[in-house]
């Protein structure tokens, strides 16, 4: 999965799930290690497995990231 250049111009420490301590850079690793999709990136990292608050955002932040 190659991902554009501009992802990694964001702040990668950003918080996503604070739960599970996820981070977009999480998500983006997520990906760069083979998830295409939402459910995947879940699979892989747990993100939105516990209270479910950040579901949406790291849904909408991994569909951002996989469409461009
Ligand atoms: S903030 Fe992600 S599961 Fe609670």
């Amino acid at each position: 999965m190659q991902l554009h250049p501009w992802c990694y111009r964001m702040n990668p420490e950003k918080m996503i799930c604070p739960c599970y301590k996820i981070t977009k850079g999480d998500i983006i690793r997520a990906i760069e290690n083979g998830a295409t999709s939402f459910k995947e990136v879940k699979e892989a990292i747990k993100v939105g497995k516990a209270c479910g608050k950040c579901k949406d955002k790291a849904k909408k932040f991994t569909k951002k990231m996989l469409n461009d």
